[in-house]
């Protein structure tokens, strides 16, 4: 649930830029602009401006429909306004997120960038999906404004944002990231440490490395692996976490499950060594099995059916929290 009055404080307001207006930056987009805020929206290639507004529409459309914005789409839509140069976007802003492409050297001259131009008081979130801020974000006069604010996608229906400081951002940096994301209805994880990945890809990393091998091995396809996490594991993840599914999981909770099945765990990590390449053989392997349930073509259709699962998720997790 969105804040506005916490947004005014905060932004008092000012506009929110987004630099990036790709899969995630059109997302974000949409979690300022529902929020009452007022969203300037830059990307490099002017095209992907274009595209990104009306598949905003049509997300917006979706979210009115499963009761998930209390406004007309319309009007959230007219709080987002496109613009040609990054100086115009990050104009007055109190805050800027940039979603560009995940690649240390875009997202340092960026941060150059961004340095002659932001106002002196502005805080600058970066969506990477892994790159700790030490990497691109440091030595420049900004630097204790900018943290990471990493989120899912689409981070319009998925809340959580991992915060992570680098050794130079300000603490006031983090709560004012930390405000801002609780009053625009995200949930934010404090990543204490910077580590590569952070903590969701590190926890993702894992699974999609033992997915692969698995693959790899003959042990199960592609398409068993998913329903083993879409008709198993994934039912309880979709509402506790790891820790707590293996407390519930033993009488006596999580050392008592630890007596019985860390040996087995213990066994299981003994026999793989995680540390190679994901092999170029076996994308193809995955690939061709991944092309015979969905094509190419077919892509973007099927992200349109995952946003809309995600809303009647949403939806339906809203109303059971309102009745809890
Ligand atoms: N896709 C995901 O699932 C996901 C999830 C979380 C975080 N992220 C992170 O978000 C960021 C963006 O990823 P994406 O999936 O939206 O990629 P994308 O390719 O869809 O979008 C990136 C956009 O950045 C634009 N761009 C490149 N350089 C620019 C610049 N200097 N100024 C303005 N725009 C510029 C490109 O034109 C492109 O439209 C990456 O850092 C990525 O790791 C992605």
């Amino acid at each position: 649930m969105t804040d506005k009055s916490a947004i005014q404080a905060l932004c008092a307001g000012r506009p929110v830029a987004v630099v990036g207006a790709g899969l995630v930056g059109a997302g974000w987009a949409i979690v300022f602009a529902r929020a009452g805020i007022d969203v300037k929206m830059f990307d490099a290639n002017p095209d992907i401006t274009a595209r990104a507004v009306p598949l905003i529409e049509a997300q917006l459309a979706g979210l009115h429909r499963y009761g998930l914005i209390d406004e007309a789409p319309a009007a959230v839509l007219a709080r987002i306004t496109p613009v040609a140069t990054l100086a115009e976007a990050v104009e007055g802003a109190a805050y800027v997120q940039e979603s560009v492409l995940e690649r240390v050297d875009v997202k340092r001259q960026l941060m150059v960038e961004l340095d002659a131009l932001v106002s002196s008081d502005t805080v600058i979130g970066s969506s990477t999906s892994g790159i700790p801020g030490s990497a691109f974000a440091l030595g420049l006069s900004i630097s204790p404004r900018v943290l990471i604010a990493h989120p899912v996608n689409p981070p319009y229906l998925v809340p959580v944002v991992e915060l992570v400081p680098s050794p130079e951002t300000a603490a006031r940096t983090t709560e004012f990231a930390d405000a801002l994301m609780l009053a625009a209805g995200q949930t934010v994880v404090h990543v204490r440490k910077e580590a590569e990945g952070f903590v969701l890809n590190r926890l993702q990393a894992v699974l999609l490395r033992e997915a692969w091998a698995l693959v790899q091995d003959g042990v199960a396809s592609c398409e068993d692996v998913d329903k083993t996490i879409r008709d198993g594991l994934g039912w309880r993840w979709s509402f506790m976490g790891p820790f707590e599914t293996i407390d519930l999981n033993a009488p006596g909770g999580v050392a008592d499950y630890a007596v019985r099945l860390g040996p087995l765990y213990q066994r299981i990590a003994q026999s793989r060594q995680h540390d190679g390449p994901w092999d170029a053989d076996l994308i193809r392997q995955v690939e061709s099995q991944r092309r015979e349930h969905l094509s190419h073509a077919d892509l973007e259709a099927r992200r349109a059916w995952r946003d809309e699962r995600l809303m009647q998720f949403a939806a339906s997790r809203q109303s059971r929290e309102s009745q809890a």
